[in-house]
This record gives C-alpha cells, sequence and structure tokens, in this order.
C-alpha cells in the first residue's frame, strides 16, 4: 500500500480481510506508518518503494494525483502489479505511457474507478440498458460538499472522476466534448467549484462539483423520457428511487396562443429496488487480488482509466478557452459546440439549425 492517508487506510483495512494477502505500507512520513502500524500491527512498513519492491507482488497507489504517474511507473519498471486510485495520472501522455508499459511488461495496470464497482452503480446501468427509462435526456450529477482542499489538483481532477466514471459507466460511451465553468472562491489555488457538461454521442451529463458547500451530497439523477432514477449515495434505505413520471409536449406547444400549459405531466410511482449489500472498495480490492493472481481480468484496466484522464485534460483546455472542447484529440474547440446548448452570451440556435456533434472515432 503506497500512501497511508485518508484513503490508503481504508485499502488497509480492506485488504486485511482479504485471505493470502500480506501488507507492506509505504509512505515517507513516519507519522503515518506510527499510526498505520498502531492500527495494523502486522504490517511492514518501509518509506520508499525501491526499499521493499523485491519482496512485493503488487502495489496499490493512494498518494496526491501528482504523484500517480512517478510511482505507477517505479512498480511497473520493478516488474509489480498496479493498483492506482483516480485519477490514473495527471495528464494524458503519462496515462498513456502507464498503460503501454504495463501491456509491455505483461502486468495487471486496474485504476480505483471505485463507484464501478459499486452495486447501487452496477443496478443503474442495468436499469438504462433495460430501457425502461425511455431515451435518456440527461444525467445530473453533484459531488459536493466542506474541503477537502487539494494542493495539486482542483476539484474537477480531485471530484469529477467519480461522475465521469459513474456517466460513461452507465451509458457505456464516452464523452466527445465538454464545457467547463470553475471557480476558486478561498485563496489563489485550483478552482473549488466547478459545473461541467459532457456531451455523449446521445445525450448530456451536467456536473456539479465542490469544495465549498454546506451540505455533503452525493447524487446522480438520471432523467429518461419515461422514467426518473435518482441515486443518492448517502441515502441509507433508499439509495435509488425509480420514478415512473415523465413529461411529454402538450399538442398546446404548437398553438402557444391557447393558452395551455405547454406540457402535461404524467405521474406514477415510486419504487426504490433492492440492492445486495457489498462495500465497493471491498469488492474492488478483492477484484484487484484476483487479477494479480491471474484469475481475472481488470473491469476498471488502465485504458479506463486513460479514457477519464483525456475528458478531465479537455476540461482543462475548455477552461483555459472558455468554449466548449473536443475530449479525442487537440482539435480544440467544438465548432458550434456552446450555442448548442445556448451558452452566456451566444446566439440560442434554433433547433433545426443545431449542429450534431460527430460521432468519436472507433479508438476514443
Ligand atoms: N476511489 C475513491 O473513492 C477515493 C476516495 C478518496 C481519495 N481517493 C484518491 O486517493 C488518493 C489519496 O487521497 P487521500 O485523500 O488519501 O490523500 P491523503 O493526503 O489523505 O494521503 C496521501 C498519503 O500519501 C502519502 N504520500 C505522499 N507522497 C508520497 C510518495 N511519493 N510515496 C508514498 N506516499 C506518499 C502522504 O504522506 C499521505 O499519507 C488520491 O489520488 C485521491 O484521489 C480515492
Amino acid at each position: 500500500m503506497i500512501g497511508f492517508g485518508y484513503w490508503g487506510s481504508k485499502h488497509v483495512r480492506v485488504l486485511g480481510t482479504v485471505p493470502g494477502v500480506d501488507v507492506t505500507v509505504v509512505d515517507p512520513d513516519l507519522d503515518r506508518l506510527a499510526d498505520a502500524v498502531s492500527h495494523h500491527p502486522t504490517v511492514r512498513t518501509a518509506r520508499r518503494l525501491a526499499a521493499v519492491a523485491d519482496d512485493l507482488d503488487a502495489v496499490i497507489i493512494a498518494t496526491p494525483p501528482s504523484t500517480h504517474y512517478a510511482l505507477a511507473a517505479e512498480a511497473l519498471a520493478a516488474g509489480l502489479h498496479v493498483l492506482v486510485e483516480k485519477p490514473l495520472a495527471t495528464s494524458v501522455v503519462d496515462a498513456e505511457t502507464l498503460v503501454d508499459a504495463a501491456e509491455a511488461a505483461g502486468l495487471t495496470l486496474m485504476v480505483g474507478h471505485t463507484f464501478e464497482y459499486n452495486p447501487a452503480v452496477r443496478r443503474l446501468r442495468d436499469i438504462v440498458r433495460s430501457g425502461v427509462l425511455g431515451r435518456i435526456l440527461y444525467i445530473d450529477a453533484a459531488r459536493l460538499n466542506l474541503g477537502l482542499y487539494q494542493r495539486d489538483v482542483n476539484v474537477i481532477w480531485d471530484l469529477a472522476p467519480h461522475d465521469i466514471s459513474i456517466a460513461s459507466y452507465v451509458l457505456d460511451a464516452m464523452p466527445i466534448s465538454t464545457a467547463v465553468w470553475a471557480w476558486r472562491n478561498v485563496g489563489r489555488g485550483h478552482p473549488d467549484v466547478a459545473y461541467l457538461r459532457l456531451d455523449f454521442p446521445d445525450t448530456h451529463t451536467f456536473i456539479h462539483v465542490s469544495w465549498l458547500n454546506p451540505d455533503k451530497v452525493r447524487r446522480t439523477t438520471i432523467v429518461g423520457e419515461r422514467q426518473m432514477v435518482v441515486y443518492d449515495d448517502l441515502s441509507d434505505k433508499e439509495r435509488i428511487r425509480i420514478y415512473d413520471i415523465g413529461v411529454d409536449p402538450d399538442v398546446a406547444d404548437a398553438e402557444p396562443s391557447t393558452g395551455n400549459m405547454p406540457v402535461s405531466y404524467r405521474t406514477g410511482d415510486i419504487t426504490s429496488p433492492y440492492l445486495p449489500f457489498g462495500e465497493p472498495l471491498m469488492i474492488e480490492d478483492q477484484h484487484f487480488v484476483q487479477c494479480v493472481r491471474g484469475e481475472a481480468v481488470p473491469e476498471t484496466p488502465g485504458r479506463r482509466g486513460l479514457d477519464v484522464v483525456r475528458v478531465l485534460e479537455a476540461t482543462d483546455r475548455a477552461l483555459a478557452s472558455g468554449r466548449a472542447t473536443w475530449v479525442g484529440d487537440e482539435r480544440g474547440v467544438v465548432p458550434g459546440g456552446p450555442d448548442r446548448m445556448g451558452g452566456p452570451g451566444l446566439r440560442r440556435v434554433p433547433p433545426q439549425e443545431r449542429q450534431v456533434v460527430p460521432r468519436p472515432r472507433a479508438d476514443w
């Protein structure tokens, strides 16, 4: 276990329950190592990976994002299987280098997209795939809290990997362009509040992430043409609620002079499906151990981490340019992109004039 901070300590607790796994904790901070031993007396400790690499089979890296690349590269070079916490790296080039290095060495490279191991998110995907929601009109995601401010990445790189991972997992597609609004409200570091728009081939996802909000919120809403779903990760009993409700355009829509409502409402039941119990991190780490033993292949491989890093890097370009930006390559601003959604100060384009964003290339 490289990094025994907030998240690394949870990995160590979970690994302690996996049969046949001995844990070594690597952290340059002696207080963290002492903390590890006091809670888990059987773990070995070291301040540097190089000091213990020869005795290891695999590493899990839960250190600040800016250190992921160098540590993962060092571990792969030492012949170790690697699970890296999200985000896989802080640039596409670094993420690609890790994916290539792992493939060349025949080693497992997995990314810690923990929500893809969450039974509720897996159920969300089943619900979307079943078609009961109808066409997906949009997804709305909010991940808000007071803190924890990060030094090395902005709030998007810190929190949005979860929502990008959840949205792309349930839709089984990657976004092709993105637009971003973000702002630093406190101090002079990275933006602490951000709103993202991700344009998927057939729908949109809107993500609000914040380190500066009085309420803790972890919510994903999927609005379909026929039904809607709310996934509240903080709810004890009803983490998923399916609303059999909707809004239909009314005939009055075509005849504004009639004075009728422009839409008609459908109302129905709200149901909450049973979700099997399972700690996502436990499922993820057990799966990683299986991969290391050659009994499985990663469900969240390095390439999946690379895909998400591509989106994150595009949010940097979108933020710098103030325009909607392609995810897939360096083509820059999306032609007509902001107009499609009526961005600030832009001409609102009537539906019949709107451009369709081309589908991504097969290798995106
Ligand atoms: N998957 C999830 O749900 C989830 C949740 C929280 C955090 N995370 C991720 O976990 C990672 C760590 O986050 P955190 O909140 O635990 O951070 P943290 O600051 O609490 O802990 C980081 C630890 O890494 C150690 N460290 C720093 N540089 C190191 C190095 N070069 N070698 C070894 N150890 C080093 C620090 O001493 C510290 O103990 C981040 O990438 C974060 O995005 C993932």
